[in-house]
């Protein structure tokens, strides 16, 4: 398996969750909702880890640099970490316009993050990671937890 083939199916899972939460935030099922969200923000975190911890220092390696692709990348995830939050107290106070209004912001930040990496980075990946070192990356990055 190559990076972009392990990767790329979790970023459709959490927009699959995501979808499923703004549903039910917008259906007044708070319950629910904040259940999906609860799922939605820990998949989102674990693949971030995944990337920051395994994946991205594996690249840097390779091209001898932190000031490239994956440091925007780790920027970018610190906005989507702030929204998580964000959302998380719209969820709690059952605001749903609030709620419905960051996850437009989210969306667009999240579509254009993992368009980037699916393009860019996670390719850039397949070519510079050895395939000798893939496999134990890849191993790596499944046996992360939150
Ligand atoms: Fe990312
Ligand atoms: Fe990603």
């Amino acid at each position: 398996m190559i990076v972009s083939q392990y990767m790329t199916p979790e970023h459709r899972a959490c927009d699959t969750i995501f979808a499923k939460a703004e549903n039910l935030v917008a259906g007044g099922d708070w319950e629910q909702a904040e259940e999906a969200y609860v799922n939605f923000a820990n998949d989102v975190l674990l693949h971030f880890k995944k990337e920051e911890e395994t994946l991205f220092p594996a690249f840097e390696k390779q091209t001898g640099s932190e000031q490239g692709p994956t440091q925007v990348m780790r920027f970018e995830h610190e906005q989507v970490k702030g929204l998580i939050g964000k959302m998380a107290e719209a969820i709690e106070g059952k605001d749903k316009d609030a709620y419905l209004s960051l996850a437009e912001s989210m969306m667009i930040l999240l579509q254009q993050h993992n368009m980037k990496e699916e393009q860019m980075l996670y390719a850039m990946c397949d070519r510079v990671i050895p395939r000798t070192d893939r496999e134990a990356l890849i191993e790596t990055m499944e046996q992360e937890a939150l």
